[in-house]
């Protein structure tokens, strides 16, 4: 019955991450390498991009198929001309059982002063913006494009008053380049609504040159913060959640709920496949299964054809069903060499994340 199409482990299909651009104004190291990502790379053409009909096509057969959350990716998807008009059509798409849907979008802030209100407007519900520190030459160095940190806490605040609530932080944090942030982030957000999340250095793609020792475990971030802020641990808030939850402790040791919440992503150290609920689609139009996946199902073609909207959803039925994906989870199990089938895995900027 729809609502509930389960892969060959189980997991149920709920959320669809939209990647609208392979393009970034940014060259982070772990994700773009400048030396990797310079004007001569081979982004996509313009015509292999999905139209927002496309896309808003699509996207409404996944919402048939069980999808409740959305959440439009990059590259840096506030690049993508004319998003909030995308962020409109999506925002109409209704559930089988008529709700609205959780849609969401994750940035790194620096268009954000000019398009907060105008993604409001458009019907986005929340919003999460990557940031790697609070010292400006750290941040400057991380982003390696000498962009101001003050710009991002402003695009930060702007989303704030444009209601686009709760907002979420996501911080990368790799050993020894970035982990002094850890603390004064951590203070930075403390009390303000922010949810603050520690991201575990991945090993995404095949160009950021990965290596176990730049990974700082999440529980070495958390034992960290419990030595100035003590924590206790939340329940998840949605099953197949990719944060663990922490919250500020009070002087009894209860959670303060003024204070808010941190949580830590350990898809390194923890892998969390077991209830992976995530479709992934290019911003070409390729279906992936899992964000380490080397090949993705050409819906491009489907939408493009003369295919039927209820062809393109037993489309992606079929393909949900025979899913086997858990690359964290065999990576974990094979300890820091991935697995891998040979073949070169898909980049984080051209899948999103
Ligand atoms: P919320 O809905 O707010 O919880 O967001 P999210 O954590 O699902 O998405 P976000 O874009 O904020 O991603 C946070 C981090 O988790 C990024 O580093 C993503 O690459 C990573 N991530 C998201 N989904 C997956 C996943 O299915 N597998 C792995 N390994 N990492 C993921
Ligand atoms: N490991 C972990 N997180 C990453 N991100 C980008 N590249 C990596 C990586 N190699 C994060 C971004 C963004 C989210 C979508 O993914 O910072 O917050
Ligand atoms: Fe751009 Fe985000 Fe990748 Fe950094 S992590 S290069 S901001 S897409
Ligand atoms: Fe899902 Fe793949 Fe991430 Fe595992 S590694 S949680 S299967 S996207």
């Amino acid at each position: 019955p729809a609502g509930w199409l389960a892969d060959t482990r189980g997991r149920t299909l709920r959320d669809l991450r939209i990647s609208v651009t392979d393009r970034c104004n940014f060259r982070c190291s772990y994700c773009m390498p400048k030396d990797v990502f310079t004007k001569d790379y081979p982004y996509l053409p313009h015509a292999s991009l999905l139209t927002f009909e496309e896309i808003t096509r699509i996207a409404g057969q996944f919402v048939a198929q069980g999808v409740q959350k959305i959440r439009l990716t990059g590259g840096e998807p506030l690049l993508r001309k004319n998003i909030e008009i995308l962020v409109e059509q999506l925002a109409a798409l209704r559930t089988p059982e008529g709700a609205a849907l959780d849609l969401t979008l994750t940035t790194n802030g620096s268009l954000l002063t000019r398009k907060a209100a105008a993604l409001k407007a458009a019907g986005l519900k929340r919003l999460t913006v990557s940031l790697d520190g609070l010292d400006d030459t750290v941040f400057r160095a991380m982003n390696d494009v000498d962009f101001p940190v003050q710009d991002v806490l402003d695009g930060i605040a702007a989303a704030q008053q444009a209601g686009l609530g709760p907002i979420k932080v996501n911080m990368v944090v790799k050993r020894g380049t970035n982990d002094q942030q850890i603390l004064p982030m951590a203070r930075h957000f403390r009390g303000t609504g922010i949810v603050l999340r520690f991201i575990e250095y991945m090993d995404v793609g095949a160009t950021n040159g990965w290596r176990m020792d730049d990974v700082l475990p999440s529980a070495d971030v958390v034992r960290l913060l419990q030595q100035e802020l003590p924590l206790i641990a939340l329940e998840a808030s949605q099953p197949g959640e990719t944060a663990q939850r922490w919250g500020y402790a009070d002087a009894q040791g209860q959670h303060d709920p003024a204070a808010g919440e941190i949580g830590v992503i350990s898809s390194v150290t923890q892998a969390f496949c077991s209830d992976c609920n995530r479709a992934r689609l290019s911003t070409e139009g390729q279906l992936y299964l899992c964000l380490f996946a080397s090949q993705g199902y050409n819906l491009r073609d489907l939408v493009r054809g003369q295919q039927t909207d209820a062809e393109l959803a037993s489309a992606i039925a079929r393909i949900w069903s025979a899913r086997t994906d858990r690359y964290s989870e065999l990576r974990s199990a094979e300890g820091a060499a991935p697995p891998g089938d040979g073949k070169r895995r898909v980049e984080m900027s051209y899948i999103g994340g």
